[in-house]
């Protein structure tokens, strides 16, 4: 077996319940996990979470219970979560999961014998809130801090520093050389424009024990635990290390054959964690001896009502309430159809409820439940003979589809999709069944309609199933295939066979005319 396409997102912090923003990510990461599966990819999709440090300590202590415990009963909750929301993942992820931490410690043994570390002291501001060290380019001109690192304190303290002081230069021809290393190109240009004008200070990998324990120990300095990046994105190779990947083991000295997942091929990751991604994971990377991942793909932020996300004012979306009333597909659908990867998006309820009227109930749903029931009134249920009338509509949406999804584009691949289920409802607009049914002199013409229309929507499910996998597998199963949707690799017009009985028909979308307020 060789190089399978792997991908990861970030891991979630584990101090609360799954929002909008961590479920709309992992929507993202499934669609392309499921595209390239069907383009015939040997796909591994990874997630998790990350469970270290003062955020998860205090909310720990908050619910009175001991940390392991309260990590591992709300850890079923979010493994419980990528369940409800389908994600096909190949695994998953715990920062305090032994694989990890043994990995983790590894790794630092190994950089600090070729001496990537050392100790100094801070005497600085930290944000206990940020849990991070201020520099004097976090202040602002009055002398003051931003608000959003919350109480700034004074601190004297010992820690652990990974050198990146010297590291800029390749990085930058690095980025230069391969255009398509971060997506989109905005973010790329972001992180570019940083390089260039800023020196980069090294990086603190360390907390004293005394100011935080709930971390991973470092092997050659007990009294302190190392948290954060050199914990939590070390997670993306961790898992390959621990599953046997040759790549990631053979910087340890051992060899393995399990199956090859490093390096990454994307990372998907939202735009506020892009620098740790673009630039100290590629500096630490390159400090193990480890080829760095082939893409970044840094996604924008989501808020409700034009307002910042936040539990403490009440501004959330729930994603398991919104499925309980709607559908899984009907949520990852508008996710999806509202934002391409890259700009922010705002969720408001009426822009959901009325998607979900006019492009499922009304678009999609009318034409597969339409389409179905005029075979089975007109023709028992039974396929005509093969007809080529939307052939040519079929194959540009297939190949379309295909191009935007190979380039992350995402919403323009639905747009696309839409426009052959728009084709399909005109078609039967101006074709008029009901009224060729009438009239035994056209019963041929009837035929060629009732093929075209079954097999778009045959077509049509194979094209959705990385979006709406349990609404692609409907449309199979109504149509009386007991196959799953047919792979983008092999996809065109014309599959369904001539005598070919349908199934059941049900509605896939039931129009809601009064959405909860
Ligand atoms: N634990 C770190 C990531 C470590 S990756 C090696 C972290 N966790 S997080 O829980 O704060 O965020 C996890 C992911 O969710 C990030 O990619 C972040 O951008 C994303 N989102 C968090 N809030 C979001 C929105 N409101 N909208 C969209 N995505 C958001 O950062």
């Amino acid at each position: 077996m060789g190089k399978r396409f792997y991908i990861t997102t970030a891991i979630d912090y584990l101090n609360g319940q799954p929002h909008l923003g961590h479920a709309y990510e992992k929507v993202v990461a499934d669609v392309i996990a499921r595209a390239r599966r069907s383009l015939g990819e040997d796909v591994f999709f990874l997630t998790g979470l990350d469970e270290h440090g003062q955020k998860v300590q205090q909310a720990a202590a908050a619910e009175g219970k001991p940390v392991q415990k309260y990590c591992d009963d709300l850890a079923a909750d979010w493994k419980e979560f990528t369940k409800r929301l389908n994600f096909s993942i190949d695994d998953f992820v715990r920062t305090t999961e032994p694989r990890h931490k043994s990995f983790v410690q590894a790794i630092l043994t190994k950089l600090q014998a070729s001496g990537h570390f050392y100790k100094a002291q801070y005497e600085g501001y930290y944000s206990p809130i940020e849990e991070t060290l201020l520099t004097e380019k976090e202040r602002l001109t009055d002398g003051t801090f931003d608000p959003k690192w919350g109480e700034v304190i004074k601190l004297k303290e010992d820690n652990w520093w990974f050198k990146l002081k010297d590291e800029q230069q390749w990085l930058i021809k690095h980025i230069e050389d391969n255009p398509d290393f971060v997506y989109p190109d905005y973010r790329r240009n972001e992180v570019l424009g940083f390089l260039r004008s800023q020196h980069l200070e090294d990086l603190c990998t360390t907390r004293p024990i005394s100011r935080l324990n709930w971390g991973i120990p470092v092997p050659f300095a007990p009294e302190f635990v190392t948290y954060v990046w050199f914990d939590a994105l070390v997670n993306y190779i961790s898992v390959p290390a621990a599953l046997g990947d040759p790549v990631v083991n053979k910087v340890l000295g051992k060899s393995t054959d399990g199956p090859e997942l490093w390096p990454a091929d994307v990372h998907l990751i939202g735009k506020d964690i892009l620098k740790f991604h673009a630039v100290f994971w590629p500096i630490m990377l390159k400090a193990m001896g480890l080829p760095l991942p082939k893409k970044i793909v840094a996604h924008g932020w989501w808020q409700k009502d034009d307002q910042k996300l936040s539990k403490s004012t009440g501004n959330i979306v729930d994603p398991i309430a919104v499925i309980n009333e709607w559908g899984v597909d009907a949520f990852r659908f508008y996710v999806v159809r509202e934002l391409e990867i890259g700009p922010d998006g705002n969720w408001t309820d009426a822009g959901f409820a009325a998607r979900y009227n006019s492009e499922l109930a009304n678009g999609l749903g009318n034409l597969v439940n339409r389409s179905l029931s005029m075979l089975r009134r007109y023709r028992d249920g039974k396929l005509p003979a093969t007809s080529q009338e939307l052939a040519p509509d079929a194959t540009k949406a297939i190949t379309e589809t295909v191009a935007r999804l190979r380039e992350y584009r995402l919403k323009a691949a639905l747009e696309t999709i839409w426009a052959l289920v728009d084709r399909g409802n005109q078609y039967v607009d101006r074709t008029a069944p009901f009224k060729l049914a009438k009239d035994p002199a056209q019963a041929q013409r009837l035929d060629e309609v009732l093929y075209n229309l079954v097999e778009v929507c045959r077509v049509l499910a194979a094209l959705l199933a990385p979006f709406l996998p349990e609404t692609a597998q409907k449309i199979y199963t109504q149509l009386g295939l007991t196959t799953p949707p047919e792979s983008l690799s092999t996809l065109a017009w014309g599959g369904l066979k001539p005598g070919h009985q349908i199934g059941e028909i049900a509605p896939l979308f039931p129009r809601k005319d009064n959405p909860p307020a």
